[in-house]
């Protein structure tokens, strides 16, 4: 050692950078995240809920920045104290407690104004690009709040709307999920603007504020939603369209609906659109694809439909060429029992409204447990759902005022 003292001092200092980058790896991780909220929120101390919460936008875009992001992840498993990996996987229902809503950035919990500013920044954004679609986001918003949550299997209760593992490839790319990027683009920047939220809770409150500003009911909505690891991923079992009327049963019974109510649901097609690059079929449900009527309804009994004529896959059309319908919507037409809920809703669109809306509350929060809302409940300080005010809703009331 005495004979090389260059080597001796190039040892030190080579130790000492080594023993550094261990002392600085998390943030190192965060760092190439690119996400500095994160780390501010970690050295302020705010825990795990923040970390996990937290990821780039359109990371489902970009590998490099999801596989950094699911090194972010790592410190979580780490500190599960007492419990590998493997029980957590099992057990959803044992990471509630650390999986509170994050913070604001006063440092509080996020209250019911919290909650309803974010509702409002997202309905004021919904029409911001008159060249997307039919001039609006809430369609593409409304179906990402049901596929996150209609891969729940009432079996073994898993999938479901808890975690948001359609931020990972895998999910991502399931061919039914295609275009859904639009949805979770259109949403990434209001995680930055309020990162408090976890894109479960984001992407299930985005469907309910598109469903009201389409001018559909309130839909209550519970906050407690946590985002998990790309392991968590669910197989693909979501429904492409060519479904008859038994597989739409089965699809009920998976997702633990009745009848009455997948078609309720299934009544949301008044509003969007299929596209051909996302679906392989094309064209709206109905003549108003932004407002929440039951005109799917009157539309599917009133029509003549007929098979289209083109070089797609099997779908059916008007007379007039300007309407669609897949054969899992025909398939409601063709039986019996399924046929006169749908003469209901045709009639009766208040009965549909009420139906939807408690059906669709029961959609996004399957497999959620039970215990996470009720923590999150107690963090915002409510003792039941939050219904959000639309934006008419509020303006009709400061006229009044
Ligand atoms: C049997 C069940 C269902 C089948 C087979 C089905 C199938 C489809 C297909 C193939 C598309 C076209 C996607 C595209 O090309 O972009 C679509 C769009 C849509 N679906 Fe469904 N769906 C079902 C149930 C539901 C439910 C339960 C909801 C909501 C509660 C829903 C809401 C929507 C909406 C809003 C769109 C339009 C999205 C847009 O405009 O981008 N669907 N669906």
């Amino acid at each position: 050692m005495q004979d090389s003292p260059v080597l001796f001092v190039s040892g030190m200092l080579l130790a000492g950078a080594v023993g550094y980058a261990f002392i600085i790896r998390d943030d190192l991780k965060f760092w190439a995240a690119g996400d500095r909220a994160a780390l501010d929120e970690k050295k302020a101390g705010k825990g795990l809920s923040a970390i996990e919460q937290t990821k780039p936008e359109g990371v489902e875009h970009d590998e490099m920045k999801s596989k950094a992001f699911a090194a972010v992840q790592e410190p979580k498993k780490d500190q599960i104290a007492g419990k590998d990996v493997e029980e957590k996987k099992t057990s959803q229902t044992s990471n509630a407690g650390e999986n509170q809503p994050g913070m604001t950035s006063e440092g509080k919990n996020p209250t019911v104004e919290d909650y309803q500013k974010l509702y409002n920044r997202i309905a004021e954004s919904f029409d911001k690009n008159p060249d997307f679609d039919d001039g609006s986001y809430a369609p593409t918003c409304l179906r990402l709040a049901w596929h996150s949550s209609g891969t729940y299997d009432v079996k073994d209760k898993k999938g479901g709307s808890n975690g948001a593992t359609m931020r990972f490839p895998e999910e991502a790319q399931y061919p039914a999920n295609a275009g859904l990027n639009n949805a979770r683009d259109f949403l990434n920047p209001f995680k930055k603007e309020f990162p408090w939220i976890s894109y479960a809770d984001l992407w299930t409150l985005g469907g309910v504020c598109a469903i009201q500003e389409m001018g559909g009911p309130v839909v209550p909505w519970r906050p407690g939603r946590v985002d998990l690891p790309e392991d968590e991923t669910h197989a693909n079992n979501l429904p492409d369209g060519t479904e008859d009327a038994d597989r739409v049963r089965s699809l009920a019974d998976r997702l633990g609906f009745n009848a009455q109510e997948m078609t309720a649901l299934i009544g949301a097609h008044a509003m969007g659109r299929c596209h051909r690059q996302n679906s392989g079929y094309d064209g709206p449900w109905t003549h108003s694809p932004t407002s929440f009527t039951n005109a799917y309804y009157t539309e599917l009994l009133e029509e003549k439909w007929k098979p289209r004529d083109w070089d797609g896959p099997f779908q059916y059309q008007d007379p007039g060429k300007e309407l669609m319908m897949l054969p899992a919507d025909y398939a409601l037409n063709q039986d019996t029992d399924l046929r006169e809920i749908v003469k209901r809703y045709a009639d009766d669109d208040d009965a549909w409204r009420e139906d939807f809306s408690k059906a669709f509350k029961k959609l996004v929060e399957l497999g959620v447990p039970e215990d996470n809302f009720n923590k999150a409940a107690k963090a915002v300080g409510v003792d039941g759902p939050i219904s959000f005010k639309s934006l008419a809703d509020q303006e009709n009331e400061s006229r009044a005022d």
